[in-house]
């Protein structure tokens, strides 16, 4: 059935419902609020959406301002590879020019219109997006993986011995912190008080203001020193690049990288580590073979992609879309969390998408994440190394006690704590290992590899194969050398 066209400028807000009413507790025109007691669980409203509406929906944001929420597969994905009828300046929002939309609106710090490659449109789009794109492209990934393996193992010596940790606050938090330091540049800067500020400065608590200046502050620095005696590093690349980027420009882009890489990747690492201490099924599969680390990423990608929305995308002219009449200066969101759950692309959705990486979670078009491979690298590697140095790693409290916030652009873990035996701290510098337990053999295993002790003629048992590599026959044809080539392989030699 295609919906009734609705406008959304210009909603009348003596229109809502009155009280008994069943459609009470809905906004003006009556339509659902994405904040408030209404959006408890987003998910279950956008499946209402969906039902009532079709694949694009009206609703209101904070403060009743209208918006679309683009709820399809499909949709989404006309939505951002449509860059002639949308764009992702909100400078041309209606609710704005009518002045609707407040400047202490609580969205602001998204909707509000910066000088960076996510805003930016055509011509000055590819003038920014080809100084990130090429900075990136001079990232070793190879090194990159051998510093992710490095500071997991690090994150994980700093709790190992204790023998209980949250996994959201003592490492999905860190790890993405301490790489894009070094990517970045400036690796001295990776510490608990870098981390806590990103935090804050995202959660828009009240020092968010200063946790936000203490960032900057470090950027600052950083653009300063590169500018005068560029390095071989991500910030030294994007000052040098032809485009010609200002200082200001320069330090807005670093902040837009450390901030999206950060937060995306956190919510990724917490989430897939949830998965896989949660689901049975998941926990299964890893354990039988079915399914590699980075297959099982790429499932939380569709089943909880770490945004669950952009804000926002906005109608250049009147248009169409999922059958809905779209006027010009219309404000759509688009909606990786609802999307990637689409009955037309997953009708089942117990059903594994090994494979298939057509998933919403990184954007499409012009504006596509062009940090999808460090994000995912950090993902594969931290898990997998994770899991072999903690095999028997298990949830401490009950599934039902895990808590998220949640706000319209994503949704965050609060916390994963999670208990096992005591280990032994490790060599940052080497392979992680799945170290004898001193109990008997866990109930479980994530890794190919067992949990028994090592032979003792061998110097160090064979750790678990990375995501990447090919694993060597195993017994008796074993070629020799292949710890001599793993080793190579993860100093990056
Ligand atoms: C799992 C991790 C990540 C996820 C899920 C993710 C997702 C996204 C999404 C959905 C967008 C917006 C697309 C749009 O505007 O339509 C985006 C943009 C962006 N991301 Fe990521 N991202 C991740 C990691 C990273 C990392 C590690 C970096 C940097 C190293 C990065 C840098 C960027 C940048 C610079 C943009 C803006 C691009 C533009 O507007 O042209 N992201 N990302």
């Amino acid at each position: 059935m295609t919906p009734e066209p609705q406008y959304l400028t210009g909603t009348d807000p003596t229109t809502g419902p009155p009280p008994g009413c069943p459609a009470h507790g809905l906004g003006p025109g009556g339509l659902h609020r994405l904040y408030g007691p209404d959006a408890e669980d987003l998910g279950d409203l956008y499946e209402r959406l969906r039902d009532q509406h079709g694949p694009v929906a009206p609703v209101l944001l904070h403060d009743d301002v209208p918006m679309w929420v683009v709820l399809g597969h499909a949709e989404n994905l006309q939505l951002v590879r449509s860059p002639s009828q949308y764009t992702r300046d909100s400078r041309i929002w209606t609710p704005l020019l009518d002045g609707e939309v407040k400047p202490d609106h609580p969205l602001m710090p998204h909707i509000a219109w910066q000088p960076i490659c996510s805003h930016a449109e055509g011509d000055e789009h590819q003038r920014l997006r080809a100084a990130v794109t090429a900075a990136m492209s001079t990232i070793d990934h190879r090194s990159v993986r051998r510093h992710i393996g490095r500071s997991t193992q690090a994150l994980v010596n700093s709790f190992c011995e204790r023998g209980r940790a949250d996994l959201v606050s003592h490492f999905a938090e860190h790890l993405p912190m301490a790489v894009m330091c070094e990517i970045l540049g400036m690796p001295e800067e990776y510490n608990d008080r870098m981390v806590q500020a990103a935090r804050d400065a995202l959660k828009g608590t009240e020092t968010a203001i200063q946790s936000h200046a203490y960032v900057m502050d470090a950027l600052s620095r950083l653009t300063t020193r590169r500018r005068a005696r560029p390095e071989d590093d991500f910030t030294s690349h994007l000052i040098t690049h032809p485009a010609g980027l200002d200082d200001d420009e320069v330090r807005e882009h670093l902040r837009l990288v450390l901030f999206a890489a950060y937060e995306a990747t956190a919510n990724l690492l917490a989430n897939a580590l949830r998965m896989v201490l949660t689901e049975p099924g998941f926990r299964a599969q890893l354990n039988g073979g079915q399914m590699t680390v980075p297959e099982a990423i790429e499932q939380s990608l569709w089943d909880e992609p770490p945004f669950s929305t952009v804000l926002g995308y906005y109608a250049k002219q009147d248009t169409e879309l999922g059958g809905q009449r779209i006027r010009k200066g219309d404000g759509l969101l688009f909606a990786p969390a609802p999307g990637n759950l689409d009955p037309r692309v997953r009708p089942d959705l117990s059903a594994g998408m090994q494979g298939n990486r057509s998933h919403l979670a990184f954007g499409g078009g012009p504006h596509e994440c062009p940090g999808q491979d460090i994000g995912r690298a950090i993902a594969d590697v931290g898990v997998d190394a994770l899991l072999t140095r903690l095999p028997d790693i298990g949830l401490d409290c009950a599934e039902d006690d895990l808590q998220w916030r949640a706000s319209i652009a994503s949704r965050h873990l609060v916390a994963l704590p999670v208990r096992f035996e005591p280990k032994p701290q490790q060599d940052v510098d080497l392979p992680p290992r799945a170290m004898p337990l001193p109990q008997q053999r866990a109930d479980w295993q994530v890794g190919t590899l067992s949990s028994a002790p090592a032979p003792a003629a061998e110097p160090l048992p064979a750790p678990r194969p990375a995501p990447d590599f090919v694993p060597a026959p195993a017994g008796p044809d074993r070629p020799k050398g292949v710890w001599q080539r793993l080793l190579h392989w993860w100093r990056g030699e």
